[in-house]
């Protein structure tokens, strides 16, 4: 069974789904792309062989040559999208976040119970990173005792014109947010935003430092850079009892030259995620396909975005902010 993918949104990571879903992710095809920019619809259309052309998404979601939908479309987009997936019942892949606000997820999160089943993946590919992957098992092993502390680091080349300093959590953190309880499993109790000098080379405030107050007070710190000019640099550290486990730079070869050794930095993450999104998306396809969900959860989805709401809070009042999560639907137990 081949599951015929409708692709929601044409640009950056809409474009590289839909590549990957035509190239290399296997019992998958775009049949349908939708976008309002007709260029880039077109661009993408072309690139997926037989896929039809969709100005309208929700004509997309309810068309028959679609058994799966993913959304790649802008943030605030997201939830009246995923809830028209449900409507019919349709699997959604969902870009991150799951939807602009917390209620909003829960909204999503109503209708999944409603329906009994998991039918909504939120795209938080890290958890298909084979370094964080590693870590997770090196922890879980046990061999290196209690995790206490987890440095994380997210810096981008650049960020658009019309980034805000809210984005730095919403858009950037919300990564680290699902990440540090994906290896660590633990929630997190309390969030503090604290502001350094920030850089003359942006307007908004860059960068940002994120403490995550965990469970059994296993904390995370957080660097958010996304004007960091060099590169695409995500690094994370857990230090534990007996050891630390670090992530290793990804990179295919050092060059030694001029008495010095070097390597390169990818200019963004489609490059140092690769093998990510293309195994969460042969896991979601394989999932369909076997009737099993994989990947980040509503659920998942829903605490990412209620815990960088706690964030946004502590950036606009400089005081830490509890996180308070709705009770957790036996579905995602
Ligand atoms: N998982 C990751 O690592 C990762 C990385 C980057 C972006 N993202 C997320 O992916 C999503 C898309 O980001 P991007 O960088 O590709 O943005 P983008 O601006 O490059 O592309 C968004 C596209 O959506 C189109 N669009 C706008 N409204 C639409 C609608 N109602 N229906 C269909 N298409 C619509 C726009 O015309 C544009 O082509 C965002 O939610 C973003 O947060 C995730």
């Amino acid at each position: 069974m081949i599951i015929k993918v409708g692709v929601i949104g044409a640009g950056v990571m809409g474009a590289e789904h839909a590549r990957l879903l035509s190239s290399v992710v296997s019992d998958a095809e775009v049949t349908a792309v939708s976008d309002p920019d007709a260029k880039r619809l077109a661009e993408v259309v072309e690139t997926c062989g037989t896929a039809r052309a969709f100005a309208d998404p929700l004509e997309l979601i309810r068309d028959k040559s679609v058994d799966a939908v993913l959304i790649a479309s802008p943030d605030q987009t997201h939830a009246a999208l995923v809830l028209a997936c449900l409507e019919i019942e349709k699997p959604v892949l969902c870009e991150k976040p799951l939807a602009a606000t917390a209620e909003e997820c829960l909204r999503v999160i109503a209708r999944e119970e409603v329906l009994k089943r998991r039918l909504v993946t939120a795209g938080y590919m890290r958890r298909f990173d084979p370094g964080y992957l590693e870590m997770k098992r090196r922890l879980d092993e046990g061999d290196l005792g209690a995790a206490l502390v987890m440095h994380c680091i997210h810096r981008n080349v650049a960020s658009s014109p019309f980034a805000t300093a809210a984005m730095l959590i919403s858009g950037s953190a919300v990564h680290e947010i699902d990440i540090a309880r994906f290896v660590l499993a633990r929630e997190v109790q309390r969030v503090t935003v604290v502001t350094p000098r920030k850089t003359s080379l942006a307007a908004i405030q860059d960068p940002q430092i994120i403490f995550l107050e965990m469970e059994d007070r296993v904390v995370v710190e957080a660097e958010i850079f996304v004007n960091a000019q060099y590169g695409y640099d995500v690094r994370a550290e857990l230090v534990c009892e007996k050891g630390t486990i670090t992530l290793t730079p990804p990179h295919d070869v050092t060059v030694a030259q001029a008495a010095g050794e070097s390597f390169s930095f990818p200019g963004d993450w489609r490059a140092r995620f690769a093998h990510a999104y293309r195994a969460e998306l042969q896991a979601w396809v394989d999932g369909l396909r076997g009737n099993a969900p994989s990947g980040a959860s509503a659920w998942d989805g829903y605490v990412a975005t209620a815990v960088a709401d706690a964030g946004l809070k502590s950036l606009a009042t400089g005081q830490p902010q509890a996180v308070n999560l709705a009770p957790r639907p036996g579905l995602y137990a």
